[in-house]
């Protein structure tokens, strides 16, 4: 099974989310191949997740509040994106660490959120340029880990990590292949200190209708997450055809 998951961030209005979301509806997206999901913007998150129901596609929410019902001003939780047919939620979009200042523990407060409410989280993680040239990738990445997952019960819900560096998102900088595969094995090795169940990894930074294939064709690589081309039906449409071209062989 591959995945590809598509994260249209602040890109797009309600009238340009309707019609993306319209006109997915027609991209072959064959389930017994590949797992599609879409996370719109939270305010037309209910709008879109009708229009894919009964769809191929899935959607999920971009961000969650940790908070639950109740007292908490401009907080959605977990429970509310839930109840309105999300089925997975981005935890730690490295957009939510650094321009919003989230910290692992947050993180693992939203973690924890997401699968009390059965929304199977995508825990992102990825080292900054910073880290890269201070040697501390592999640090970086297992203290996110660490952080995120330590004392979790995995081996009974269904958690996916997305490995992300910051440098490549949104950058046309994509990580060199081998370099993601790499990384990928080493947090599948790490995820084996939280859980028995088998995690799968996607890559994400800078993917596009060029590159895709050579990730899902990487051992280890289990899917993609895309951002900005994900986000316009032309390099979507692209993207879905080299993906669909490649799980049919
Ligand atoms: P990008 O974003 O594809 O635009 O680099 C990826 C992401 O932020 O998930």
């Amino acid at each position: 099974m591959k995945y590809v998951f598509a994260n249209w961030k602040m890109y797009l209005n309600l009238e340009q989310s309707r019609e993306l979301a319209e006109q997915l509806i027609d991209i072959s997206c064959d389930n017994s191949q590949m797992t599609g999901v879409v996370f719109p913007n939270t305010l037309f998150f209910q709008d879109v997740s009708e229009r894919l129901k009964n769809t191929a596609w899935r959607a999920g929410a971009q961000s969650v509040s940790w908070t639950p019902q109740g007292a908490y001003t401009g907080a959605v939780s977990a429970h509310l994106f839930a109840e309105s047919g999300a089925e997975y939620a981005l935890v730690g979009h490295s957009e939510r660490r650094y321009i919003f200042g989230e910290t692992n523990d947050d993180v693992r407060k939203k973690l924890e959120s997401c699968i009390n409410e059965k929304l199977i989280p995508v825990l992102c993680v990825g080292e900054t340029k910073e880290d890269r040239d201070a040697h501390k990738v592999e640090y970086r990445i297992k203290k996110q880990l660490l952080k995120a997952c330590e004392g979790l019960d995995l081996d009974t819900s269904r958690i996916m990590i997305a490995y992300e560096p910051v440098w490549a998102i949104g950058t046309g900088d994509a990580c060199d292949p081998e370099e993601a595969m790499r990384m990928i094995s080493l947090i599948k090795a790490e995820m084996m200190a939280y859980t028995d169940a088998v995690v799968p990894v996607l890559y994400g930074g800078s993917v596009d209708q060029n590159n895709v294939v050579l990730y899902l064709s990487s051992t280890h690589i289990d899917g993609v997450l895309v951002g900005s081309a994900s986000a316009r039906i032309d390099s979507l449409r692209a993207l879905m055809g080299a993906v669909s071209t490649y799980c049919s062989k």
